[in-house]
C-alpha cells in the first residue's frame, strides 16, 4: 500500500513534469531526505528527460560526495537528536529539507552572497517556468527584437514610486541583466505590494520606442499549487505545537505552562482532548537566551545560558515521555542569529531529554505523511512593516504571502540577518501542509490553498521591552492537529491554559 510520504515524492516530481518509474520512486524513499534527492534529480536530468528512472537515482546517489545519514543518525551539522538517540521507529518522522547547509570553509562573503541569491533565482524562477499566464520566458538579455510582447523570471532589486505620477517602477534581474519595468499607478497590480528581493513571473508589453519602459501586464508568485497532493496520516494521530517557551525569563509563565502539563497528562474538565496526541512540535526561543536585547538581564531568572538549556530539558520532561518532540531553534536561542539558523549545538542539546529531536531553522519533516514546515518567524520583523494592512496580532496574514512568494525571509539587509550560504535554506519546497511559526507571541490559525498556518503563542508574559515596542502578547495557547485531515477546519484545537483552567475550543478561530 502507498504511503503518504510515497505520494508526496511522485506528486512532487508530477508537478515538475515527471513520471517517475516504481523503482525510482523505492530508491528517493530510502534517503534520509527524500524530497531534497528529488531535487538533486530534477537538477541533474534537466528539463527534457520526461521519465525519471531508477538508474538515474542511482546515478544521482553515487555522485553525493559523501552518503546522508540515516533518520536518528545525525550529522554535526544537521538536526541532532539530543544524545544522538533516534526517535522511535515506529515513529514515520523523515527530514525533508533542513534549511541550514553549513557553508565552505574560507568562502569569500561577497561571492557566498551571490550564490545564495543565484540558487534563490533558480529554484524559485523553476517553479514559474511554465505557468499559463507566463507562457515562453526570455532571458532580459534577448528582449527587445521586435516583438510586442514578452515574459520574463526577475528577482526584484527596486521598487519606486514615482514623485509625480506615483506610477511603480520596478528594477528586476534576471541571470542575464536587468531591466526597468513600469506598473501605471491605475493597474490593479499597484495595489499590491512588491517586496525587495522576491522572485516573481512578469508578462511584459514591450515599448515600441527604446526610450520607454516595459509595461507589466501581469505578475505571477511561485504560490502553493491550487492542486497537489495533501498529506494524511492513515491511522489516528494528534499533533501538539507550540512556541516560544522563554525558559529562563522571569517572564516565564509557570502557572499557565503546569495547567498545560496537566491537561496534557489527562487531568481537568478536558482532559478527554489530550488524547491521541503522541508529538509535539516547538517552533522556537526555547529559552530566553543572553544579550538579545538592551538590559535583558533585568528580566532574567536565570542568568546562564547553559543553565536555561539545563532548566528547559527539565521543563520538556514535564511533558509525556512517549511523545517525541520536534523543536527549532528561534532568535532568543543560543546558535547564530543569521538565517537559516543551524540546530542547538550538541553541547547545549545533550540537556534535552532523549524524546527531542533538535532541527534547525527552518526545517520541513514529514509526519505520519503529513508535511510540516517549522520557522521560527523572525521575518515577521521586516515582511510585516513591508505590508500594509498586516500587523503581529494576525501573522498567518503574513504567512499567506511568505506561501505566495514561496520564501520566509526575502528581504535583505534589513532586520533579519540571512547568512551567506551556498543554499537559500528560505525557500519553501516542497510545498507544506502545516506552516508553523511562533515570534509574533500572539496566537492565530489560518488556511491557505489548503495549507494549514498556526502561529502558535508564548509562554511568556509580557515584558517591559515588549510593552515598549508595544507588542500585545496573547500567551499561554496551543494548537492541536489531527493529522488524518491536517488542513480540515474542525481537526485544529485551540488548548487556552491562560485562564484559572485550561479551555479547550474546537475549529478555527474567527
Ligand atoms: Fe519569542
Amino acid at each position: 500500500m502507498a504511503t503518504p510520504l510515497r505520494d508526496h515524492v511522485i506528486a512532487y516530481l508530477e508537478l515538475n513534469h515527471k513520471i517517475v518509474e516504481a523503482g525510482a520512486v523505492d530508491l528517493l524513499l530510502k534517503d534520509r531526505q527524500p524530497l531534497i534527492l528529488c531535487r538533486a534529480v530534477l537538477d541533474v536530468i534537466g528539463a527534457d528527460a520526461p521519465i525519471i528512472t531508477q538508474e538515474m537515482v542511482e546515478e544521482v546517489v553515487a555522485r553525493q560526495i559523501s552518503p546522508r545519514p540515516r533518520l536518528g543518525a545525525p550529522s554535526s551539522s544537521a538536526g541532532t537528536s539530543a544524545r544522538g538517540a533516534a526517535p522511535s521507529p515506529r515513529e514515520p518522522f523523515a527530514v525533508l529539507r533542513e534549511g541550514f547547509t553549513p557553508p565552505p570553509a574560507h568562502q569569500d562573503p561577497l561571492r557566498a552572497y551571490g550564490r545564495l541569491f543565484q540558487d534563490r533565482y533558480r529554484r524559485l524562477s523553476r517553479m514559474l517556468r511554465g505557468r499559463p499566464g507566463l507562457g515562453t520566458v526570455d532571458a532580459i538579455r534577448d528582449l527587445g527584437h521586435g516583438a510586442k510582447e514578452a515574459s520574463i523570471i526577475g528577482m526584484v532589486c527596486d521598487v519606486h514610486v514615482t514623485s509625480k505620477q506615483h506610477h511603480i517602477v520596478l528594477t528586476v534581474e534576471d541571470e542575464s541583466g536587468s531591466l526597468r519595468v513600469l506598473i501605471p499607478r491605475d493597474s490593479p497590480l499597484a495595489h499590491q505590494p512588491i517586496l525587495s528581493d522576491e522572485v516573481l513571473g512578469l508578462a511584459l508589453t514591450l515599448p515600441k520606442d527604446g526610450g520607454q519602459l516595459a509595461r507589466v501586464e501581469a505578475l505571477e508568485r511561485p504560490d502553493i499549487p491550487l492542486t497537489r497532493a495533501i498529506g494524511r496520516a492513515d491511522q489516528p494521530h494528534r499533533t501538539l505545537f507550540l512556541s516560544d517557551l522563554h525558559i529562563g525569563s522571569k517572564s516565564f509563565l509557570e502557572d499557565e505552562w503546569g495547567r498545560l502539563i496537566g491537561f496534557l497528562r489527562g487531568e481537568g474538565p478536558d482532559a478527554g482532548a489530550a488524547g491521541g496526541i503522541d508529538c509535539a512540535v516547538i517552533a522556537g526561543d526555547l529559552v530566553d537566551g543572553i544579550g538579545i536585547y538592551p538590559h535583558q538581564e533585568r528580566d532574567l531568572a536565570i542568568g546562564d545560558i547553559v543553565e536555561q538549556y539545563a532548566e528547559l530539558g527539565r521543563r520538556l520532561r514535564e511533558l509525556p515521555a512517549s511523545m517525541p518532540i520536534v523543536v527549532v531553534p528561534g532568535n532568543h536561542d543560543a546558535v547564530s542569529p543569521a538565517e537559516p539558523q543551524p540546530a542547538l549545538a550538541a553541547g547545549l542539546a545533550k540537556s534535552l531529554p532523549d524524546n527531542v529531536r533538535s532541527l534547525p531553522n527552518p526545517s520541513t519533516f514529514a509526519l505520519h505523511g503529513v508535511v510540516i514546515e517549522a520557522y521560527h518567524g523572525r521575518s515577521f520583523d521586516d515582511l510585516i512593516p513591508a505590508l500594509p494592512g498586516t500587523s503581529y496580532s494576525r501573522p498567518t496574514d503574513v504567512m499567506k504571502r511568505m506561501l505566495a512568494m514561496r520564501h520566509l525571509a526575502p528581504i535583505y539587509g534589513s532586520r533579519t540577518p540571512l547568512a551567506p550560504l551556498p543554499r537559500d535554506g528560505l525557500v519553501i519546497d516542497p510545498a507544506p501542509d502545516i506552516f508553523v511559526t511562533g515570534h509574533a507571541h500572539t496566537f492565530s490559525i489560518d488556511r491557505y490553498r489548503d495549507v494549514l498556518l498556526l502561529n502558535v503563542s508564548t509562554w511568556q508574559g509580557e515584558t517591559e521591552y515588549q510593552k515598549m515596542r508595544n507588542i500585545s502578547a496573547v500567551p499561554a495557547r496551543a494548537a492541536v492537529v489531527d493529522l488524518t485531515q491536517p488542513t480540515h477546519r474542525s481537526s485544529v484545537v485551540t488548548i487556552d491554559a491562560s485562564g484559572r483552567d485550561v479551555q479547550v475550543r474546537n475549529g478555527i478561530p474567527a
